[in-house]
């Protein structure tokens, strides 16, 4: 049994001295094996110009929300996954996730399916889906609008995921995305944890409401930790990664075992 935990929040537009104080005194109130935050969990979300967000985002190895989720997972010897803007060494910028290990070592997975005004200051993300183990179990990382292709997670769990981090700052209802997590847990037998905002961003005179609610959907389906649709908190629960991995569910029927990709023409 690992103890996984979700962090939701409301992360003000580009005040990221504001929303690393809230992280911190969030991740205070969870213990956990797991640690998952926000996508642009530091920066805010809705920038609509390129030039406006690249002195927001930084570089994996140096920046400052990168060095501060590294430095929990060592301290508190915690993976950590939460969503920050990338800027790499050729000024492109993507929507990234750091996967922050214990030991100081990290990953960074880069958005694979940007989602509405995203495509004006992000480049689509070129990581590839890919899974980490720590301490005999297997994180793999999706970004929020991902979730609307079961290749995401699907992908994940052929790597070997036990547990999919799922940072998000969705606008989607509760009611669509919410059970399309509990289906994609269920088709793929893995745990998903869903980090979601709260509240409403403006850029340009539009504004964005995200929808909170964020969870935790056990392997079966089903909600083992849910917050509101508004409030500031983490989120925990506990479950056993190692039992995600046997797919087959009778003596002749196996999740992957029974896939025909043969058949699949697309
Ligand atoms: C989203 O991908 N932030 C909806």
């Amino acid at each position: 049994m690992i103890t996984l935990a979700a962090i939701q929040y409301s992360p003000v537009r580009a005040g990221i001295r504001d929303n690393l104080a809230t992280i911190d005194v969030l991740t205070r109130t969870v213990r956990t094996d797991l640690l998952v935050l926000p996508e642009l969990a530091n920066t805010g979300y809705f920038f609509t110009d390129r030039e406006e967000l690249l002195p927001l985002a930084e570089d994996p190895e140096r920046g400052a929300f990168c060095s501060w989720m590294r430095g929990y997972a060592a301290e508190h010897q915690t993976v950590v996954v939460g969503g920050f803007a990338e800027r790499d060494a050729r000024d492109r910028l993507f929507n990234a996730a750091l996967i922050a290990l214990p030991d100081g070592s990290a990953r960074v997975y880069r958005k694979t399916h940007l989602f509405y005004k995203e495509h004006l200051v992000f480049e689509p993300g070129d990581s590839g889906f890919f899974v980490v183990e720590w301490a005999g179990y297997r994180i793999g990382a999706m970004i929020c609008y991902d979730w609307r292709f079961p290749e995401s997670s699907r992908t994940l769990a052929l790597r070997g995921a036990d547990v999919i981090a799922h940072p998000s700052n969705l606008v989607a209802a509760a009611s669509l995305w919410g059970p399309a997590m509990a289906m994609r847990a269920i088709e793929n037998k893995v745990i998903v944890v869903t980090a979601n905002r709260a509240g409403e961003e403006t850029s340009n005179g539009e504004t964005l409401r995200f929808t909170g609610e964020s969870r935790i959907t056990g392997m079966n389906g089903a909600i083992l930790s849910i917050a509101d649709p508004t409030e500031a908190r983490g989120i925990v629960a506990d479950a056993d990664p190692v039992a995600t991995r046997g797919k087959a569910f009778n003596a002749f029927n196996d999740l992957f075992a029974d896939r025909r990709p043969d058949m699949y023409e697309c």
